[in-house]
């Protein structure tokens, strides 16, 4: 307990296991599953004017075999940036669709905005999941229900861990290439492998932030054993405004692109570029205080020809 916080922290654990209540949550691996199912398949091809075109060199010489069996890239893939690039494409092309003389490619923009409304949705559950938990443990804690605060906090972690199961990378979540290895043998995975992720990614204030949850929580936990009401309260107190911050954001985002979907379904352009900056003000606003700046990170501004 004196140890620094991030010494306390194996980076790989999962928030479960770093309360030493149980191992990962198996049934959460069917998080991993719906995110895969839930993959939308939207090409429309567009008859750009050559100005539109972006130069197109790499792409077309790309092996068919790329995406290989045999590649093992995927296991340090993570998730959670894969749904931010897609949206981050989702974005730039609504813009490029709505770009130029002609009338908009509306399929496009409506396809593009649906992928973001999703994902955006996804996030915005998980983190209103665990907003509930803490509402409701702060409820129980009113009525000095220790039975149900020891649920909601329980339920807390899960949620928590649900939302990990599914952004993390494989590495992360200890599937490394010699599990993968043992699986196609049929051998069982050790639980608690300690194979760490030894080149963890770069600390950025997203990663703080998710210790600081996870530091309350913790103490949260404890402050509960030894029945500290008031310091427990306060942990709980500290988490809120993190959680309901990301929840309204993704919500934000969702309702945004939610509106562009219908907007484009009715082929109308009026309000289009409103939602559009609207919604990525929401993904730089949230940028600003958590990643910093990065190369791919900004979507494309508006200067469509729809207003
Ligand atoms: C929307 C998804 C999501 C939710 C919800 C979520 N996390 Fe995370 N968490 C992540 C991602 C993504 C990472 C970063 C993994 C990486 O860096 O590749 C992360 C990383 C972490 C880490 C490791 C930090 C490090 O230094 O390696 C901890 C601890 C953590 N989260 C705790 C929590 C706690 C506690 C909660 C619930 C209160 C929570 N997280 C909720 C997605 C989520
Ligand atoms: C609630 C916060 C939040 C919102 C809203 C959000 N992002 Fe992000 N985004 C993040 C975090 C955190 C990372 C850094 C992930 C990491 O490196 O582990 C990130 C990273 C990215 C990246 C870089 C991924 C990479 O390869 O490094 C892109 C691109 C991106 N976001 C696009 C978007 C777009 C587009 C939107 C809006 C439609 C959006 N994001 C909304 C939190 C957010």
């Amino acid at each position: 307990m004196r140890q620094s916080r991030s010494q306390q922290l194996p980076k790989t654990k999962m928030v479960s296991e770093q309360q030493g209540t149980g191992k990962i949550p198996v049934p959460f691996a069917f998080c991993l599953l719906s995110v895969v199912c839930l993959a939308v398949a939207a090409c429309v091809a567009r008859d750009n004017k050559p100005e539109n075109k972006a130069p197109t060199t790499d792409a077309a010489e790309a092996p068919v075999s790329w995406d290989d069996q045999s590649n093992r890239d995927w296991l340090h893939r993570s998730q959670f940036k894969a749904h931010m690039r897609h949206m981050w494409i989702d974005s730039n092309r609504i813009v490029s669709a709505g770009r130029g003389d002609m009338e908009p490619t509306w399929e496009e923009i409506s396809a593009a905005a649906g992928d973001i409304q999703w994902r955006a949705e996804l996030m915005a559950n998980f983190w209103s999941e665990i907003a509930e938990h803490v509402q409701e443990a702060l409820l129980c804690i009113e009525d000095e229900d220790r039975v149900g605060i020891t649920n909601e906090l329980d339920g807390l972690s899960n949620a928590c861990d649900a939302c990990h199961m599914a952004s993390w990378s494989p590495a992360y979540l200890h599937v490394t290439g010699s599990i993968v290895d043992g699986w196609l043998k049929n051998l069982p995975s050790e639980h608690d492998v300690n194979e760490v992720d030894d080149n963890p990614p770069p600390p950025i204030a997203n990663r703080d932030s998710m210790q600081q949850l996870w530091h309350n929580l913790r103490m949260a936990k404890l402050r509960l054993r030894n029945w500290q009401v008031e310091d427990l309260q306060e942990e709980l107190n500290e988490m809120a405004p993190i959680v309901t911050t990301r929840v309204e954001r993704w919500k934000g985002v969702a309702k945004q692109a939610a509106t562009i979907v219908k907007l484009a379904s009715s082929r109308q352009s009026d309000g289009m570029k409103s939602a559009y900056t609207d919604m990525t003000h929401t993904c730089l606003t949230c940028h600003a205080e958590l990643v910093g700046t990065r190369e791919i990170l900004v979507p494309m501004p508006w200067d469509g020809s729809v207003k």
